[in-house]
């Protein structure tokens, strides 16, 4: 089996703010600093999802191009794109709409999306230059457990 890895990037611009609302101001500057400042700050996201399969025979394709367009503009950009994230997240996986919280979320949203016998393999979200988070799904050693 020739198995071929598509990544495909998206970019989109949302809001957040970094606190926990258990704690009191003082701890959630200490902790999140900046980060938790009430007015809160937005970020240039950017977002690469990559699809593991074998080509189809038939197109050459390991997915057409448009099913990965698809999911995102559903998932991605009409949900969080241009939003508050502490809005349009779920947050089940943490109380604060960090880009690890971000990126669990997104592999949830996406995956199904991803018709076999392609799969989803890996999502990294770019937060700024110096911060990026991957996620390669829950079989992958890493368990998402929720809160
Ligand atoms: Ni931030």
């Amino acid at each position: 089996m020739s198995v071929v890895y598509l990544t495909r990037i998206h970019r989109f611009n949302a809001g957040h703010r970094l606190f926990n609302p258990a704690w009191d101001d003082a701890r959630n500057w200490e902790t999140f600093g900046k980060c938790s400042l009430p007015d809160g700050h937005g970020h240039n996201y950017v977002l690469e999802t990559t699809v593991r399969g074998t080509p189809d025979p038939a197109t050459g394709w390991v997915v057409p191009p448009s099913m990965i367009n698809r999911a995102v503009e559903e998932e991605v950009m009409n949900r969080l794109d241009h939003r508050n994230l502490n809005r349009s997240l779920k947050l089940e996986y943490g109380c604060a709409p960090t880009t690890e919280v971000l990126v669990l979320e997104l592999w949830d949203a996406l995956t199904k999306w991803i018709e076999p016998p392609a799969a989803l393999y890996r999502l990294k979200v770019s937060e700024t230059d110096k911060n990026n988070f991957e996620y390669f799904g829950p079989q992958s050693g890493q368990p998402s457990t929720r809160h």
